[in-house]
């Protein structure tokens, strides 16, 4: 077994290369305030796949840069996991196209590599992770480093009320020794049940029911906390620099984002320094029945909600790990490292020296697990985020019109047979190329 330290080297992020304004284009055609979009639900654009883009370019995109950065070649990494809730086949997993495309741009192969894919819809990312650091802390990599693709085209039947959050991107992950973002820590915290939320049986698009899936991640994360304060101690709100969540959209953040600082500040400096002016928390052994508690929780949480205290830690802690997501909607699997990215890049823009610094970090899967973690900034970080190109990406991204946005909804549809031309010109990278006589999907690199 290993010492060093084991974590998150690098990240890469490939966005869809198509744009939804929401508030502006979707929110008109739909009938709705954009206030609903922007204020509600707190989203200005959500990015989707071109019709020569899927998940397996967008990942194979993601790594490549990666690995090009990284100076690295197959040889220097010995797996590849892939984390998707959108994968075509039930046999053959993502990750072997994603090294198939690999292969075409790199000497060498990776024959020598472990593959696989994990499920768990959007927490299976953070589960491949810790399959990676597994691996390594166990020694059984001989000295080579893993592979982490969480990619996804987060599309909703068209008119589902989750059609206002969809998205499409990957994030390419390299895990190993002595790494240069963050390091993991091993404790973890689970909240896990068998849940009916959120499911796609044998179907493309979701079966969802919104309101519950909220009520279930809120549920799931309070049991995720409270499991990992019983291996890590209990949290203090200063404890951590940055809480990058799950962002199905930013707004669920925001109910979470509250209900976590009230538990993490009962019983602290801080609930004894808020009582003057919204009194001390209530405790269930002050009350008669369940529902007269359950009032007066809400009511201290309004309260809450409204103080500086409160809103001085969000706007420090949560609000900029959901920059990214207000402008690209639910990237699934991806969505809580595009948080962890966001929240980063924010630092690194206000000169921040957040080496050392600690990220509480949720990450959440409908059906339904939440996973709670700590994780330590390293002194490379600033190269690593200094060195993504994301901002470049979201800014050239077709802006589509309404009708453009139907016909790539049902490009995207596997139901459906559509002649849609693409709205970009694929530049270096891969694309898909059209099927293979076994009903494989094919892959090529435009130069
Ligand atoms: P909806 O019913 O269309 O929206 O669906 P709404 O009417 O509830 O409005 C949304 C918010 O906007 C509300 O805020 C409104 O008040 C507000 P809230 O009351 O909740 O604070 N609003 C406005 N604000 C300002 N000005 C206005 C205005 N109008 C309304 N004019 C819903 C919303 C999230 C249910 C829907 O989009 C949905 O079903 N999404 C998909 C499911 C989802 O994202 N669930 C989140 C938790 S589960 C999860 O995270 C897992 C997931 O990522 C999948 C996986 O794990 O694989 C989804």
């Amino acid at each position: 077994m290993t010492d060093t330290a084991v974590g998150i080297d690098a990240i890469e992020i490939h966005a869809g290369k198509l744009k939804l304004d929401l508030p502006e284009t979707f929110a008109p055609a739909m009938g709705d305030d954009p206030g609903k979009y922007t204020e509600g639900l707190g989203l200005y654009a959500s990015s989707l796949p071109d019709t020569y883009e899927d998940i397996v370019t967008m990942g194979a995109n993601a790594a490549h840069r990666l690995m090009e950065r990284k100076g690295l070649e197959p040889a220097h990494v010995g797996r590849i996991d892939v984390a998707t809730e959108s994968a075509f086949d039930h046999s053959k997993p993502v990750s072997t196209y994603i090294a198939g495309c690999l292969e075409q741009v790199f000497d060498g192969d990776f024959h020598h590599a472990n593959k696989g894919e994990r499920k768990f819809a959007c927490v299976a990312g953070t589960q491949s992770i810790d399959d990676a650091y597994n691996w390594i802390r166990a020694g059984r990599h001989r000295g080579r480093a893993a592979l982490v693709v969480a990619t996804d085209t987060a599309l909703y039947a068209r008119d589902d009320p989750g059609e206002a959050t969809q998205g499409a991107g990957a994030v390419a992950m390299l895990i190993d020794e002595d790494p240069d973002l963050v390091e993991l820590s091993t404790e973890q915290g689970y909240g896990s049940a068998d849940e009916t939320d959120f499911l796609k049986p044998q179907q493309q698009f979701p079966s969802v029911d919104g309101k519950r899936s909220m009520a279930v991640y809120l549920a799931r994360m309070r049991e995720a906390l409270v499991d990992y304060e019983s291996v890590g101690g209990n949290i203090h709100p200063e404890d951590f620099r940055l809480g990058p969540f799950h962002t199905p959209f930013p707004g669920m953040v925001r109910k979470a984002g509250v209900l976590a600082y009230r538990h993490i500040t009962r019983d602290t400096d801080i609930e004894a320094e808020l009582a003057d002016g919204i009194g001390r928390q209530p405790r269930p052994e002050a009350f008669d029945d369940d529902g007269a508690y359950m009032d007066a929780l809400g009511e201290y949480t309004d309260a809450l909600k409204e103080t500086d205290r409160y809103r001085e830690w969000y706007d420090d802690t949560i609000d900029p790990t959901l920059d990214l997501s207000r402008e690209v909607g639910n990237w699934y699997t991806g969505s809580v490292h595009v948080a962890r990215v966001s929240g980063l890049a924010a630092l690194a823009e206000a000169g921040e020296a957040a080496a050392g610094e600690r990220l509480l970090v949720g990450s959440y899967g409908s059906g339904a697990q939440a996973e709670i973690h700590v994780e330590t900034v390293q002194d490379g970080w600033l190269e690593e985020i200094d060195a993504l190109n994301v901002g470049y990406q979201l800014a050239s991204r077709y802006d589509l019109s309404f009708p453009e946005y139907e016909d790539v909804h049902d490009a995207h549809n596997f139901d459906e047979e559509t002649g849609v031309e693409e709205f970009t010109a694929p530049d270096g990278e891969f694309v898909f190329d059209g099927w293979g006589r076994m009903g494989e999907r094919k892959y090529r690199y435009v130069e």
